[in-house]
């Protein structure tokens, strides 16, 4: 029983690589508080207390010395593992042939003298090296299916593209749009940052036609590999008789390159849009901030911010976060995961504050969508501007805009 709670706490974690959990926190007010000419177009009820506090304590440490321990790193990490992989195989996703396909095609190169931030030498997902192998890379998209097949039982292999098509309605709902005008050297540009292997680069170049280039950053070097690889191999899915889980679909516009999100060296007002799909839960609130400037001085003025994440003011995530076992395995695999709590309200006051206007909404039960503009008029000027902030994750009652329909960690899809 155990052993499923874990093998489920770790699907989700590995999910949030690819897309298919997280958490956030709010505020709407304290926002106001801090620009006290922030007009608030419109406010339903929200949480205005951090959604709940880690715990501390003798059992809290006593967890957090076993998720340490030898036994976690070699006995319950593997089965979960074996978990995963098993969830992937009975919901039709061919894991292991996808992933022995993948590794015959791919050339692999030595990074080993790529120098990193301090925050990013963590382990992620558990996977030792976190995001700094081709292993972790190879099983992004893998995972990541697994997880959407997990969490939305009712849509079997294709859970994951329903929940990534929940953050492009919820986007689209509060005004998510390419700008009309092109940059500086007459194009429109898409800088995905975090991009990972690409999954969400692709998805948006197929949405959006009408855009020149797609550019996706990712600071490992082995997620840009095993994105250009799938890019340039363009494979069928399995069922169409080549070796991949998905169809990709080649497309000259989108590039891939390792890089820094906090410091692109893109140019200044060149940029449509910036999307941050499931990256910020990822990140300590200090780099989140970098990266919010960083997306604002390359955004050209009517260009717009997008971010999909966890919502940890969502009564599901609040939740998790109460219960001390589920939330330290989560944290085992998610190393800023109580920074990103924590410091959501700090993270959203600083975006609001940095551009012209803010929209928010729920995309799923327990995540949301932010659009943030850059006005048309702006060119970067440090002038005293009315900003704005629009919230509509919740109802009237307080509750949750979106129902949650993910299956919850410690339930199984035949209950
Ligand atoms: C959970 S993945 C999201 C992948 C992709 N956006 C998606 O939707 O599938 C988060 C990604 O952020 C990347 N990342 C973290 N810090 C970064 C930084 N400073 N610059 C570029 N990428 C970074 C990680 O390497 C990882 O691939």
């Amino acid at each position: 029983m155990m052993m499923i709670s874990i093998s489920n706490i770790l699907l989700l974690a590995l999910a949030a690589a690819n897309g298919c959990s997280a958490f956030l926190h709010s505020g709407i007010n304290s926002a106001a508080a801090v620009r006290r000419d922030i007009p608030l177009l419109h406010s339903s009820t929200q949480a205005t207390e951090p959604s709940s506090q880690p715990r501390s304590g003798i059992a809290q440490e006593l967890l957090n010395l076993a998720l340490k321990s030898p036994l976690w790193t070699y006995v319950m990490v593997p089965q979960a593992r074996a978990s995963i992989v098993k969830t992937a195989e009975s919901n039709g996703i061919q894991w292991m042939n996808a992933k022995s396909w993948l590794n015959e095609q791919l050339s692999t190169k030595d990074y080993s003298d790529v120098v990193y931030p301090e925050y990013y030498k963590q382990s992620f997902h558990a996977y030792q090296d976190g995001n700094l192998s081709y292993d972790a890379a190879v099983e992004q998209e893998l995972a990541s299916r697994a997880v959407g097949a997990r969490n939305f039982p009712k849509y079997g292999e294709r859970g994951e593209d329903v929940f990534r098509d929940s953050f492009d309605k919820a986007l689209a709902g509060i005004g998510a749009r390419i700008c009309d005008n092109t940059n500086e050297q007459g194009k429109k540009v898409i800088v995905d940052f975090g991009c990972g292997t690409g999954t969400s680069t692709r998805r948006m170049a197929s949405q959006y036609p009408q855009v020149d280039q797609l550019i996706g950053i990712d600071l490992s070097p082995y997620f840009v590999d095993v994105g250009n690889t799938l890019l340039n191999l363009a494979p069928n899915a399995i069922e169409n008789g080549s070796g991949w889980i998905t169809s990709i679909t080649p497309d000259e516009r989108i590039e891939l390159r390792q890089g820094d999100m906090a410091n692109t060296l893109l140019p200044s007002n060149s940029a449509s849009v910036v999307n941050l799909s499931l990256v910020v839960h990822e990140l300590p609130t200090s780099v989140a901030k970098q990266v919010v400037s960083e997306a604002y001085r390359i955004l050209q003025p009517g260009g717009q911010l997008w971010i999909s994440e966890m919502d940890f003011e969502s009564t599901a995530y609040k939740a998790q976060r109460e219960n001390a076992l589920l939330f330290s395995l989560l944290r085992a695999t998610e190393p800023y995961l109580d920074d990103y709590a924590d410091g959501c309200k700090e993270l959203r006051e600083f975006i609001v504050d940095t551009f012209d206007s803010t929209k928010i909404t729920a995309a799923t039960g327990r995540h949301y969508a932010l659009v943030a503009e850059k006005g048309l008029e702006n060119n970067g000027d440090d002038v005293d501007r009315v900003k704005r902030l629009e919230d509509y994750r919740f109802r009237e009652d307080g509750s949750y805009a979106v129902e949650d329909t993910h299956l919850k960690p410690w339930e199984s899809k035949d209950d």
